[in-house]
């Protein structure tokens, strides 16, 4: 069976890291490298995360991975000015003792190092020497390294099979009450995605927070007795915790372990995880306002024509999945890492 070529890009994060994971040891995967931006933490600890994360996996000197953008491409201060006036601030934030995302993961330094390469140059250098649509993109983090790759050179659209993404949201939201956490970090980005052409799977925030595991399943995971195992278990734990002592009561919010960048590994080679999928248009709010970084679906016309032909509504750019089956996802991380072990 031919493996299904991906380029994961990362803001590692706990979630990221059970996606690395995932993507590392999945037999029907080939990682072509990873690249990194800053998100969850900042783009050093995202990128010193990642780097952790392949070594842990056993994967150091095979999988490339590529630093990128710590910034967005125009947003530069509203994720954390102003649409963060009621948050608390970046640095406290990082002050936090509860938090949903350590700046750095519970393993051991590293000494692998990032590539000289940064994110988006290697992106385009690396898209051109492949065949025609055989590379499946997969960001669970904000989207800038992608969208610069794009404009940069607009021939790795064809090489570009997919994307399967993270990010967006309709019923679920946060940090805003409109927005979800990707999206609003690079809206801009995200919106030249949307706009490119490419197919795009979105596996939205609605759909991952049907992916929420428990307790239980993490200890059944920890007896699983490797490394990837224990960090994943750890992870699933943190996020527990985390949800639990911060987010609890927060409207719109999901109490468990959500694993929302996982999801997106798994919607990859089976599809049949995603749940309430919409073929429909999907567009990111640009206007600066109370909406800013919101993903806006197509709801009753989807690229309806009119008796001349003329489309009344915009026409359906994208896989909206809405839902998603939590049995079978756990099973297939638990069997996924169980398999890795033999
Ligand atoms: C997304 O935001 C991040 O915090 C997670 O890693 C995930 O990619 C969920 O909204
Ligand atoms: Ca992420």
């Amino acid at each position: 069976m031919e493996k299904e070529k991906i380029i994961l890009d990362v803001d590692t994060g706990s979630d990221d890291a059970i996606a690395i994971v995932c993507a590392l040891l999945s037999e029907e995967l080939e990682v072509l490298g990873i690249t990194t931006v800053g998100g969850n933490v900042e783009l050093k600890n995202t990128t010193d995360n990642t780097l952790r994360v392949v070594e842990c996996c056993g994967k150091g000197g095979e999988v490339g991975v590529y630093m990128g953008s710590e910034l967005p491409l125009v947003s530069t201060l509203v994720p954390w000015g102003i649409q963060g006036l009621t948050l608390p601030r970046k640095e406290e934030r990082f002050n936090e003792k509860v938090r949903v995302h350590p700046q750095h993961l519970p393993l051991p330094e590293t000494k692998l190092q990032p590539e000289e390469k940064r994110a988006a140059n290697w992106l385009v250098e690396k898209l051109l020497s492949m065949p025609d649509h055989s590379v499946t993109l997969v960001p669970v983090g904000p989207q800038t390294n992608i969208s610069l790759a794009i404009r940069t050179d607009d021939r790795i659209l064809k090489k570009i099979k997919r994307v399967v993404m993270m990010g967006g949201s309709h019923d679920h939201y946060a940090p805003t009450q409109g927005a979800e956490f990707n999206v609003w970090c690079d809206p801009e980005a995200v919106e030249i995605v949307l706009t490119s052409g490419l197919d795009v799977t979105m596996v939205s925030l609605d759909a991952t927070s049907h992916a929420v595991l428990n307790r239980e399943q993490a200890e059944a995971i920890r007896a699983i007795g490797t490394a990837p195992a224990k960090l994943v278990a750890d992870m699933i734990e943190q996020r527990l915790t985390a949800s639990e002592k911060v987010l609890k009561g927060a409207p719109g919010q999901v109490v468990g372990a959500a694993l929302h960048d996982p999801l997106a590994v798994c919607a990859v080679t089976h599809p049949e995880v995603l749940k309430d999928v919409r073929f429909t248009s999907c567009h990111v709010d640009l206007g600066r306002g109370y909406a800013y970084g919101e993903t806006v679906l197509g709801r009753n016309y989807y690229g309806r024509e009119d008796e001349n032909g003329v489309v009344v509504s915009l026409p359906a750019n994208c896989h909206y999945a809405a839902s998603a089956d939590a049995g079978f996802f756990y099973h297939w991380l638990y069997d996924l890492l169980a398999k890795a072990k033999k």
